[in-house]
């Protein structure tokens, strides 16, 4: 028979008993995670979201509760009443573990089949599966703690920015699309047959007229939609801290928001982090690193050998530099002992991920062997050597490429992968770093144009705007990134803040008078009513989460998670719709193939 809570109210949370409860009356409620039979008594382990506590039920002292007790299974959700009192056998492992509760009255509230799999912390249930039922998932304690991390890295922002005199302000979900570099998620609307609301890939117009209109401080904890590519670090809805300030610069942004992460790690992990923090030019950040958002709490820094190998006797190296490439390498210190062969030829496969085409290398055990020695003269094969400073024991790993972002893309992955691999990661180490002076623009060669590396809204620098017209790729722009150990937990920039430099930026994007005119005709507008100059920033709350949680993927701290290919697996969203609902929104869908 299932019972009622009538008439009961919870005096603590199962994790929160300690000895100063004992003698105390309790009523707890929660989920059954063990039953144990130990001759006459039956010992109920009960958990909430806060930890667990044993209940006991005596047979000596009331053998028909016992006998109801023990018919209780896992996971079955139970109301427990009774005195606290000391444990015989205490439990290191557990904080309630000096106490249990001697139950008087117990209620089964409802009972549970066998789940899927066992609620238990570290539990390595294929991640599917965990989705799949991810209300039993989130019941485990250690994704449940990442979830109530969250719930307070949310208090902590809300706090930091009220005392900063920011204004918490919602922008809509539906809305035209702002363009943030990836495909807008398009809602129809029933009104307006064939028209389409985006949701946003930021709040980022909205928070630049909320400037306009004098708010002076914004923030908002803001749902974000982009759809793109998933990776580890990536959600096609995710949540971003969104901030904007009026009247400030690049320093004025920076450091308040080193003020919200120094206060974030010491509220949440009690931490003390260092501020200001290291700064670095992209131009620095990709040479020395091969990354605008290097991990560096390594060393294995990038080497050019461009010049050392200009029309050397190797094709592959001199083709590169030919066709105005480069030629860079890594050294691994005492490479030669933890790198095998095999593990050379592996790191090989690796970089081909990025688009190399091969791993040149010499390991300098105790004889040098190299993969490339033979094409090149000694004094050729010694300069390589000196250039990148080998010693006996290390191994140097290089890539060519006719185009230098392929050198540093899979160098820059490289680095990362080799530390992995040796370890040369240190467990705890906190290495904040801001990339600034970030190209403005990119040139897409599929698209045949420039494209924003930030967004079309950051401003140029002062000193580059004479460039815009005759050298466009080389101007830099007001951008700044926050990196931490390799993740770009923010972005950010100071804006354009007048309609003739915005006018012109969208020309530069190739947007027609009449594109531009369509889709933020009502921005440039607005700038011509006294428009303050202005800037901000925006984290990825769920990548600042993930790495607070010393996690390595952003749906370990999200509640409901969406996997690779964009789907929901419990709820199996996203799924067709009726064809009446499609005919209401004027709807017609195309023949399709099941991706
Ligand atoms: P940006 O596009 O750099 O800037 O986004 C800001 C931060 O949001 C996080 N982020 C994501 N997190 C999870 N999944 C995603 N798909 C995803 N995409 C981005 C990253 C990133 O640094 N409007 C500007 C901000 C500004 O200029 O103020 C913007 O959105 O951590
Ligand atoms: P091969 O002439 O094919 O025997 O190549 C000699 C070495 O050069 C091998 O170790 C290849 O992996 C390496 N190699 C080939 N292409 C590249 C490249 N683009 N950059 C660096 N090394 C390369």
């Amino acid at each position: 028979m299932i019972e009622t809570i009538a008439g009961l109210k919870r005096t603590k949370y199962c994790g929160q008993f300690r000895t100063q409860d004992i003698g105390a009356q309790a009523t707890v409620f929660g989920w059954v995670q063990k039953v144990r039979n130990l001759g006459g008594l039956i010992f109920v382990d009960l958990r909430d979201r806060t930890g667990l506590v044993q209940c006991v039920f005596d047979e000596s002292v009331d053998r028909e509760l016992a006998d109801k007790a023990f018919t209780v299974r896992g996971e079955y959700v139970l109301a427990v009443c009774g005195t606290v009192r000391a444990r015989q056998v205490v439990n290191d492992r557990l904080p309630t573990g000096d106490v249990e509760i001697l139950a008087s009255e117990l209620r089964i509230l409802s009972t549970a089949k066998t789940p899927p799999f066992e609620i238990v912390e570290n539990s390595n249930v294929n991640e599917e599966l965990r989705l799949k039922y991810r209300y039993l998932d989130l019941r485990r304690p250690d994704v449940m703690k990442n979830l109530l991390l969250r719930s307070r890295t949310y208090k902590v922002v809300r706090d930091y920015f009220a005392e900063n005199g920011f204004v918490e302000v919602e922008t809509p979900i539906l809305m035209k699309s702002t363009p943030e570099g990836a495909r807008d998620y398009l809602v129809p609307s029933r009104v307006h047959p064939g028209r389409f609301y985006a949701l946003p890939q930021s709040p980022q117009i909205y928070k630049q007229l909320l400037m306009l209109s004098g708010f002076d401080r914004y923030i908002q904890i803001a749902r974000c939609f982009r759809d793109e590519d998933l990776r580890a670090d990536r959600q096609p809805d995710f949540t971003q801290i969104d901030l904007e300030m009026s009247f400030v610069e690049r320093d004025d942004v920076i450091a308040v928001n080193e003020g919200l992460l120094q206060r974030l790690w010491k509220e949440l992990l009690g931490v003390e982090i260092k501020t200001p923090f290291r700064r670095m030019t992209y131009r620095e950040a990709m040479d020395r690193y091969g990354s605008d958002k290097p991990d560096l709490r390594f060393g294995l820094e990038l080497v050019d050998l461009s010049d050392t190998l200009r029309g050397c006797g190797f094709k592959v190296f001199a083709s590169a530099l030919e066709e105005g490439g480069s030629v860079r390498a890594i050294k691994v210190p005492g490479g030669a002992q933890k790198l095998s062969r095999k593990e050379i030829d592996s790191l090989g496969e690796y970089v081909k991920t990025y688009r190399a085409k091969g791993l040149a290398w010499v390991r300098m055990g105790e004889q040098t062997t190299s993969s490339f020695a033979k094409f090149l003269s000694e004094q050729e094969f010694g300069a390589v050597l000196s250039a990148v400073g080998a010693q006996e024991g290390d191994v140097v790993l290089i890539v060519a490429d006719a185009k230098s972002a392929v050198v540093f893309d899979s160098l820059g992955a490289l680095r990362c992968e080799v530390a992995r691999r040796l370890g040369l990661i240190e467990e705890g180490k906190w290495e904040f770093l801001w990339v600034t002076d970030f190209p403005l623009l990119e040139y897409d060669e599929e698209q045949g144009r420039y494209v924003a590396m930030h967004h079309p809204f950051t401003a140029p620098m002062d000193e580059d705007l004479p460039m815009l017209d005759s050298d466009p790729g080389s101007v830099r722009a007001k951008a700044y990134d926050c990196v931490l150990n390799g993740y770009e937990i923010g972005g950010g920039s100071i804006r354009i803040y007048n309609t003739e430099l915005q006018s012109k930026m969208f020309d530069l994007l190739g947007l027609s008078k009449e594109q531009t005119q369509r889709r933020f005709g009502f921005l440039l507008e607005a700038f011509d009513y006294g428009t303050p100059p202005h800037g901000g920033l925006a984290f990825g709350l769920d990548r600042l989460v993930m790495l607070l949680a010393g996690e390595d993927n952003i749906r370990n701290v999200i509640a409901f998670p969406k996997v690779q290919n964009a789907s929901e697996l419990m709820s199996g969203a996203p799924d067709t719709v009726d064809d009446s609902q499609l005919e209401e929104l004027s709807i017609k869908v195309w023949d399709y193939k099941d991706k």
